[in-house]
């Protein structure tokens, strides 16, 4: 057993030299030690922080969510990786549950490990099936540090890698007209977030989904909707698209759907689209792409985000938040400029850039893990885990409350 100073110096050895020195600056001494259900405690034992982060919604279900560990344990006494040339019982099953599960008629899968990965997956189904190549994506959006999908995003992640791939162009987000601009008969893809997250939790227009749709039918561009971190339930729909009644050509999903225990990642599309695996069905591969053993996982966490009782309780728990936050607003007019909020999809919306770092350590000096968005750092994300009940919500706006007092008082002086 390693005690916590011996962590932070191998990590700063071995795996990333900046980091541990970014934390200790920022006042964060935290190692992540024991987890269970919406909590983190630090390696050293003492400090415990209830998990508003979910890693952007890995962890949907909660840490170590028993009912999915004993997916897992089961798997494990028959399964394995599996090879990925041959055809599998486990992600036919899958795949068939998603097919079912989906948004309109997304009946076929393809598997991945990370949702860079599967975001790439659907940029190359999109150009394979049209034999173009322009990508429209928004500016501020993210999909990824994969090829095509750090394509897609934007400048700031790229720029040190050598040259631009070529074909990407990024809109202003929620500007049906700039969209309306953009799109023509050389578009392969539109490929958005359903609510984007790193630009800070921004709930965007129907309007905007609507005119989405509308160019991709005119221009035959298929639109690929990422819901790596919207989906499976976190804003009280099965999936955030529902939510603005437009049905997607493809949908990427990640994070949440490894319930928070073995990596897994799925690009849904439809029937007609599968015609560019038909000719060679190798000509996509992942060796752990929905590795077998993982399968029963993600089947799990289908079965019980899709329940009403489950979404019932995210929806329930999601008005606490808004009637929570009405209040947070009276009390802390100079800085709280309101909640972004779908569901359980939450950005805490502050006066200006400084406000986003002061909160997430401020945050943690109260108990709650919540980190700014890197794409506008005036909003604090706020995800906890969609498993928490009505007092936990309270207690998580009242350490709201205490953290915005902070931050009130630090800009002040
Ligand atoms: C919306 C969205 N898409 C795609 C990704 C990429 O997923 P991964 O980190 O698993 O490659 C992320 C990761 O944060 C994400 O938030």
């Amino acid at each position: 057993m390693y005690n916590k100073a011996d962590v932070f110096r191998l990590y700063a050895q071995h795996v990333s030299s900046a980091k541990p020195a970014f934390f200790e600056a920022a006042g964060i001494d935290f190692a992540l030690g024991r987890r269970e259900g919406p909590y983190l405690w630090d390696l050293d034992g003492d400090r415990r922080l209830i998990d508003c982060h979910c890693n952007g919604g890995v962890f949907n279900l909660g840490h170590r969510n028993p009912e999915i560990i004993g997916a897992l344990v089961e798997s494990l006494q028959a399964l394995d990786i599996g090879n990925h040339h041959l055809i599998s019982e486990q992600r036919a099953i899958l795949a068939h549950r998603l097919a079912e599960s989906a948004p309109g008629e997304l009946t076929y899968t393809v598997f991945g490990v990370g949702g860079g990965e599967a975001i790439d997956l659907a940029i190359k189904l999109a150009r394979g099936v049209t034999g173009r190549a322009k990508v429209v994506s928004a500016k501020g959006g993210y999909h990824g540090h994969t090829g095509l999908a750090l394509a897609a995003g934007d400048e700031k992640y790229r720029a040190p890698f050598g040259p631009l791939a070529p074909g990407f162009s990024q809109i202003a987000l929620d500007h049906a007209d700039a969209l309306e601009r953009i799109v023509d008969e050389e578009t392969a893809a539109l490929l958005f977030e359903t609510v984007p997250a790193t630009s800070g939790i921004v709930v965007l227009d129907t309007e905007f989904f609507l005119k989405a749709r509308e160019l991709c039918d005119r221009y035959g561009t298929l639109l690929i909707i990422d819901e790596v971190q919207s989906g499976l339930g976190r804003t009280g729909k099965l999936w955030a698209i529902e939510h603005y009644g437009v049905e997607p050509d493809v949908m990427v999903i990640g994070k949440g759907l490894s319930g928070g225990i073995y990596p897994i990642t799925a690009t849904c599309f439809k029937a007609e689209h599968e015609v560019v695996f038909q000719k060679d069905p190798f000509i996509h591969i992942s060796t752990f792409g929905g590795a077998e053993v993982g399968c029963p996982v993600a089947l799990k966490v289908l079965e019980i985000s899709s329940s009403p009782t489950f979404l019932g309780n995210v929806q329930a728990v999601a008005g606490i938040f808004a009637t929570g936050f009405e209040d947070l607003k009276a009390k802390h007019p100079d800085i709280l400029v309101g909640l972004r909020q779908l569901g359980l999809m939450m950005g805490i919306e502050m006066a200006n850039q400084y406000c986003g770092p002061a909160f997430s350590r401020a945050a943690y000096d109260n108990g709650l893990l919540s980190i700014y968005a890197n794409n506008d750092p005036r909003v604090a994300q706020l995800l906890p885990p969609l498993t928490i009940d009505a007092a936990l919500a309270e207690e998580i706006i009242d350490r709201v409350d205490r953290a915005l007092g902070v931050v009130e008082t630090m800009l002040a002086g």
